[in-house]
């Protein structure tokens, strides 16, 4: 693994923002970047990083498993379903969105679908708990999910489609009205 030119410009002027010495702080952008490049954060990007930032090895991988953000395994070339299954979510049914994505996906966490477009795995609460239970795809939140309205999010994602995300009911919403 190497950074592309721009993004090794881009990772040297994060560095340059922290005082001599204290450049180990710029690890959580500098892993992002790098998994934003790859998809997700491979061992040989987390030594890139970490060889960048003149850290151990050990260290890197500490921050980057610190936070499920951070993709420690191939993700499926269309999404990766991020299931909430902390208290709320998992009293209103987060283990049959699971199930959903053991049937359409893979039987465990962290494995690509046989087309590779689809990964799935569980998460922690995600902030949205008033609208259990709900999943994390990309950057939306599509939530008061049941699991055939999961298994239809799946397959429109499948065909290139985008579901509108926040309720799914209709009940709350965080998306705008
Ligand atoms: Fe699922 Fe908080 S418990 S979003």
């Amino acid at each position: 693994f190497a950074f592309t030119p721009d993004n090794q410009a881009w990772a040297e002027a994060q560095m340059t923002k922290f005082p001599e010495g204290r450049q180990a702080s710029a690890i959580i952008p500098l892993l992002w970047r790098a998994q934003e490049q790859e998809g997700w954060l491979s061992r040989p990007a987390i030594e890139h990083v970490a060889e960048l930032l003149s850290m151990p090895y050990m260290r890197a991988l500490e921050v980057a498993t610190f936070y499920f953000m951070f993709q420690l395994h191939p993700v499926g070339s269309v999404a990766n379903i991020q299931i909430c299954g902390t208290t709320s979510c998992m009293i209103c049914g987060a283990e049959d969105l699971i199930g959903v994505c053991q049937e359409k996906i893979s039987k465990n966490p962290h494995e690509l679908s046989a087309d590779g477009k689809f990964s799935w795995e569980e998460v922690e609460c995600l902030g949205a708990c008033a609208n259990a239970p709900m999943a994390q795809i990309g950057k939306d939140y599509y939530e008061d999910l049941t699991a055939e309205r999961l298994g239809e999010i799946i397959d429109a994602l499948g065909r290139g489609e985008v579901p509108q995300p926040g309720s799914q009911s209709g009940r709350f919403s965080s998306e705008p009205a």
